[in-house]
C-alpha cells in the first residue's frame, strides 16, 4: 500500500462498466441509482451514502459522514455501460427482471433505454443453463479478451472518462479448481492463446480490466481474479482487485448469528440452510456445475468464524448443509430458511429458527455502488492487488496469501472504518477508552 495518505482526488466522471448489464442486479443497481441522483428514492444500504465514521475519542461525539470525511465520487458523476449475451437495453431488461415497480423504471425510462449493453465473451460449457445470443467471435481467448480491451478504450474515450471500474454482475460459472495455467502470468498468457478450458469468460474481462489499468470487482463466487496469475499482475499494474461473491441474504445472517455463537462458548450441533429462488440466477444455480461454485463459497464461512481447532468440543463435529432450489414463482423475492440446532450449559440443546423473506437485487444494489465507489477510492489512493479491507461486502472475501479470512461483519466493518481513518491520517478506532493515549504510550514503549 503506497501513498498511504495521498489520495487523488475524485474528480470528472467515474466509468463503471458492468459484465451482465442486463441481469437483475445490474438493472436494479443501475435504475436505483438513476433514481437516487433525481431525488426520487433514497441510497437504503448503502454505507458510502448514508453511513457515518466516529472519529476520534467518543467523548469528542465526532460522527462525519462517510462521504464527507473521504473523497468519494457523487453517484451523479457515474457512467454506465457493460456487456451482456443478450441484446438489450437496461430499461428492457429492468422490466424483464421484475424487481423494480414499472413506476420506479418509467421515472427514469429515457436514461435506462440510452444504455445498451455490448456483445459479452461466452460459452456455454462455463453457464450450462444459458445460451448466448450477443457475443463476441474470436479465433481464441487472447483474441476475445483483446476485442474486450478495445471496449473498454472505446467506453473510456466516448465518454471522456479519466477512471473506470469494472464489476462481474454476470452469471455464476461453474467452479474450476486452480491449475496449472492460473499460477503465474507467463502460463495464463499462454494459456489465453491456446484456449485453456480453466480459463473461463469472467478471467478475460478480468485480465483486460488489468492490462488497462483499470479496478475488477468480482460479484459472483467464480475463481475469477482469485489465482496467482491475476494477483501477481494486479500487482505489477498497480490495479485494485476485489470478490468473490456479494454477502446479501443468508450468508449475511450467518456472519452475524454464528460470531454470537461462539462469544457466548455456544456449541453448534447443525446448521442447515435452504432457499427457495425463481429468478434466472436461480435457474443457473440449478445446474449441479454452477451450483458447486456458489455452495463453496457459501459452506467455508462457518469455519473460518467457528474455528473448530481451537474449540472441538463445540465446534468439530457440526453438520453444514446448504441448499439452492429453484422455485419459479417466487421470481427475485428469495425465501431463506436456517434450522440450526445449537447446545448450552451442560450441552443441552436449543434450536433457532431464521426465515428471511429478502429481496435478493434490492440487497445486492447498494452493495454494487459501495464497492464501486470504496475500488475507486483504492485505485486514488494507490492501493493495489487484494483489497482485503473491502471483505464486508463478500461472501467468500479474496485476501492475501498471508492473511487469514474474516468473516465476521463487525470485524470486517471495523476493518474497512479503520482503512478509512488510515487512509486519512486519522487513528484506528479499537473501542478502548482515551484511545489515543494508549496508542500513543503502547507506541513509545515499544520504541524503547
Ligand atoms: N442478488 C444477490 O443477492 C447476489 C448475491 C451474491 C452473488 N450474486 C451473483 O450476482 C450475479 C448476478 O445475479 P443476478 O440475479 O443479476 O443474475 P441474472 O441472471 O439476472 O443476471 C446475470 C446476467 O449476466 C449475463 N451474462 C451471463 N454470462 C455472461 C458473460 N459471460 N458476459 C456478459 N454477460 C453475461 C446474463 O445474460 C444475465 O443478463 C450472479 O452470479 C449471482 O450469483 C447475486
Amino acid at each position: 500500500m503506497e501513498n498511504i495518505h495521498e489520495i487523488a482526488p475524485a474528480e470528472g466522471k467515474l466509468g463503471v462498466l458492468i459484465v451482465g448489464l442486463n441481469g437483475a442486479v445490474s438493472t436494479t443497481f443501475v435504475a436505483g441509482v438513476l433514481n437516487i441522483v433525481h431525488g426520487y428514492g433514497k441510497a437504503v444500504g448503502s454505507l458510502t451514502q448514508l453511513a457515518t465514521i466516529r472519529i476520534g475519542e467518543r467523548n469528542k461525539n465526532n460522527f462525519p459522514f462517510i462521504k464527507d470525511f473521504i473523497s468519494l465520487t457523487a453517484p451523479k458523476d457515474l457512467v454506465i455501460g457493460g456487456w451482456d449475451i443478450r441484446m438489450g437495453n437496461c430499461y428492457d431488461a429492468a422490466k424483464e427482471a421484475q424487481v423494480l415497480q414499472d413506476k420506479d423504471l418509467d421515472s427514469v425510462a429515457k436514461e435506462l433505454e440510452s444504455i445498451e449493453s455490448m456483445r459479452g465473451v461466452f460459452d456455454s460449457y462455463y453457464v450450462k443453463r444459458l445460451k448466448g445470443t450477443f457475443i463476441k467471435d474470436g479465433k481464441n481467448k487472447y483474441e476475445l479478451m483483446n476485442q474486450i480491451r478495445q471496449d473498454i478504450r472505446d467506453f473510456k474515450s466516448q465518454n471522456h472518462l479519466g477512471r473506470v471500474v469494472v464489476v462481474w454482475c454476470a452469471s455464476t460459472e461453474i467452479y474450476i479448481s486452480q491449475s496449472e495455467v492460473h499460477q503465474s502470468l507467463q502460463n495464463f498468457e499462454k494459456g489465453m492463446k491456446e484456449n485453456n478450458i480453466d480459463i473461463a469468460p469472467s478471467m478475460l474481462y478480468a485480465y483486460a480490466a488489468i492490462t488497462e489499468g483499470i479496478p475488477f470487482i468480482n460479484g459472483a463466487p467464480n475463481l475469477t481474479t482469485d489465482i496467482p496469475a491475476l494477483i501477481e499482475f494486479s500487482e505489477k499494474q498497480g490495479v485494485p482487485v476485489a470478490g468473490k461473491d456479494f454477502k446479501t441474504g443468508q450468508t449475511l445472517i450467518k456472519t452475524v448469528i454464528a460470531p454470537m455463537l461462539k462469544a457466548r462458548m455456544l456449541g453448534l450441533n447443525g446448521w442447515f440452510s435452504t432457499n427457495i429462488l425463481g429468478n434466472r440466477d436461480g435457474k443457473v444455480l440449478d445446474d449441479p456445475e454452477s451450483f458447486k461454485t456458489k455452495e463453496v463459497s457459501k459452506l467455508s464461512v462457518l469455519d473460518f468464524i467457528l474455528q473448530p481447532d481451537l474449540y472441538p468440543g463445540l465446534y468439530a463435529h457440526y453438520y453444514h448443509q446448504v441448499r439452492i432450489n429453484y422455485y419459479p414463482p417466487r421470481g427475485d423475492n428469495k425465501e431463506g430458511w436456517d434450522n440450526i440446532d445449537i447446545f448450552g450449559w451442560m450441552g443441552y440443546p436449543m434450536q433457532l429458527k431464521i426465515n428471511f423473506l429478502c429481496r435478493d437485487s434490492i440487497l445486492a444494489a447498494p452493495i454494487v455502488l459501495d464497492l464501486i465507489l470504496f475500488m475507486d477510492l483504492a485505485y486514488r489512493a494507490g492501493f493495489n492487488g487484494t483489497q482485503d479491507w473491502l471483505s464486508f461486502y463478500f461472501k467468500s472475501p479474496m485476501h492475501t496469501a498471508d492473511v487469514v479470512p474474516e468473516h465476521d461483519l463487525f470485524i470486517q466493518l471495523m476493518k474497512l472504518k479503520n482503512t478509512l481513518r488510515v487512509m486519512k491520517g486519522e487513528i484506528p478506532i479499537s473501542h478502548l477508552e482515551n484511545e489515543d493515549q494508549i496508542v500513543a504510550r503502547d507506541l513509545d514503549h515499544m520504541i524503547a
